[in-house]
């Protein structure tokens, strides 16, 4: 495995190759992560994985400075899991200030793009000047950050981009809580309440499965149990698969972000009417 920081290394390195799988994180590598990587060695001979807290997806208030940098640990856990970690510094990806930027879709405005204005522009930016950097054939990413995916996709098919995306399971605790970076954050106490969201969304699932069909009334009681237990609700939403719009009938996900103490955390769940 190696280990490589500047893009003019990167792309001489990948020039010979085939074909290149690629997956990009911000690091603080946990399962959710590498299960990625070993589906990523089933998508290209070379196995790419980029390591960047991109300073353009966080706003002033958010936790960009916190945010946890284990490089160390994060190449021990790719060791035999990839064959290249590209981890450029902040001045190599943004040599000067960048402006040019990727609009991502109206989308971005709704769900975590309500609460988090210029995320998704700042995501969708980096996200943009990887693939290029890398030019992979599949790129590979989570579907625990749902919107996330979908935007990409947009992205990559609306700017004709050459690469394939492909969208892996969320990784969970044996409880339920879907494995986050943000996670050890949280506090004993906090971590126990949190696999409470992943309950809620689980439990509107059967609900909707055992024919519920007032999605607002769903939302509502989700997000009243949710507050009633201390948390602070961003939204609860039950969204078309397809394109996260209000919910139609079909291929549904319910989507959900919500803050426990100073951490902030999301699921979904896919839910199939027919
Ligand atoms: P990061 O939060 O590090 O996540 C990197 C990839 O891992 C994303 O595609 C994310 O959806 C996926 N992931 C995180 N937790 C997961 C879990 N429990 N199960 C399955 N996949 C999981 O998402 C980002 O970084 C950034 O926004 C990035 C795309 C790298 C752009 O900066």
């Amino acid at each position: 495995m190696q280990l490589i920081s500047t893009i003019a290394q990167l792309r001489a390195r990948l020039s010979a190759e085939a074909s290149v799988a690629f997956v990009p994180t911000m690091g603080n590598l946990h399962q959710g992560h590498l299960d990625l990587m070993r589906q990523a060695r089933l998508h290209g001979r070379c196995v790419v994985a980029s390591i960047f807290v991109n300073p353009l997806q966080f706003g002033p208030n958010e936790d960009f400075d916190q945010y946890p940098r284990t490089l160390d640990d994060d190449c021990e856990k790719l060791q035999g899991l990839v064959d290249v970690v590209f981890a450029p510094g902040v001045n190599e990806m943004y040599p000067a200030s960048q402006t040019v930027f990727v609009v991502p879709p109206p989308i971005a405005d709704e769900l975590c793009g309500a609460a988090r204005p210029g995320h998704f522009q700042g995501m969708a930016t980096v996200v943009c000047k990887l693939l290029n950097i890398v030019q992979p054939q599949a790129a590979l990413f989570g579907k625990k950050d749902y919107q996330q995916l979908h935007i990409i996709r947009q992205l990559v098919a609306q700017l004709n981009m050459p690469v394939e995306v492909i969208g892996g399971e969320t990784v969970r605790a044996s409880d339920g809580l879907a494995l986050s970076s943000r996670n050890q954050y949280l506090n004993e106490a906090e971590r126990a309440e949190a696999v409470f969201l992943n309950q809620t969304l689980r439990s509107m699932r059967e609900q909707l499965l055992s024919g519920a069909r007032d999605f607002g009334m769903l939302e509502a009681a989700a997000v009243r149990a949710l507050t009633a237990r201390g948390w602070s609700v961003d939204y609860v939403a039950i969204r078309n698969q397809s394109d996260l719009k209000t919910a139609g009938a079909g291929e549904l996900v319910v989507l959900a972000a919500a803050r426990l103490g100073k951490t902030r955390l999301l699921d979904n769940i896919e839910v199939n009417l027919h």
